[in-house]
């Protein structure tokens, strides 16, 4: 397996949806557009999300980490400054214990259902992690769940997992549900080099 990477943009835009609409939209058409939207809007847009986030990705205004097999994506790790992304799970608890703002959150992961337990979803993590980078880095916070020793369904996992994160560096500070975690680390900003072939999946 030889897996590449880029980031989400009008230029990887068509495989970022045939990824989707392979998954049928994604939760029903979902589209990775809720953790876009202010709590309470996403009705309000129900229907238009494909179009939201296309036109989300012309402005710049949506970010993911896509990795590549051949000319197909086969996942992404869905990253953006925090503005961008305001409608995190368990906002209401996550407030309560509000110390700083984070530049950067990393909210949702999604990886081909042929292609799970390959660890791209790591690999993907790795890679938005040097966009963050490339950015300029800054404080990165995410919101996983802690199923350690544990298995359970993927869908609950579309945040990541609470190993996923602390193996790359970051730090768990508070509980916001009865498994989600807040966690963040600093990224340094690094200068630009791409494209780069990935090492670190697992065979399939
Ligand atoms: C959860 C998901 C992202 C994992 O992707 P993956 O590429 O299979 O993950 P990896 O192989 O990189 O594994 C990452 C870690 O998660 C763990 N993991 C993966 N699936 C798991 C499961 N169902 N239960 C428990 N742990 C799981 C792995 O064991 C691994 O742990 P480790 O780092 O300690 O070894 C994938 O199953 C998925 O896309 N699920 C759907 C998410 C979704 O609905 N997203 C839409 C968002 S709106």
């Amino acid at each position: 397996m030889s897996l590449t990477s880029n980031g989400l943009s009008t230029t990887t835009w068509p495989a970022f949806a045939r990824l989707v609409e392979k998954h049928n939209g994604i939760f029903g058409g979902c589209w990775c557009i809720s953790f876009h939207l202010e709590p309470g809007e996403n009705k309000q847009m129900a229907g238009r999300y494909r179009e939201l986030k296309e036109t989300r990705v012309r402005e710049g205004r949506a970010h993911a980490a896509l990795v590549f097999d051949g000319p197909e994506a086969v996942g992404w790790c869905q990253f953006g400054p925090t503005a961008e992304l305001p409608n995190i799970r368990s906002k209401k608890e996550y407030e309560q214990g509000l110390g700083a703002v984070p530049d950067w959150r990393i909210t949702c992961f999604f990886i081909d259902r042929e292609r799970r337990g390959e660890g791209i979803a790591s690999l993907a993590l790795r890679e938005a992690l040097r966009l963050i980078a490339q950015a300029g880095g800054g404080t990165v916070e995410a919101y996983p769940e802690d199923y350690t020793g544990e298995r359970t369904s993927n869908s609950f996992l579309c945040s990541g997992t609470l190993g996923m994160f602390e193996k790359t560096g970051f730090k768990k500070t508070r509980k916001i549900a009865m498994r989600r975690w807040v966690v963040v680390r600093k990224v340094s900003p690094t200068r630009v080099t791409r494209p780069r072939r990935l090492t670190g999946a697992r065979s399939s």
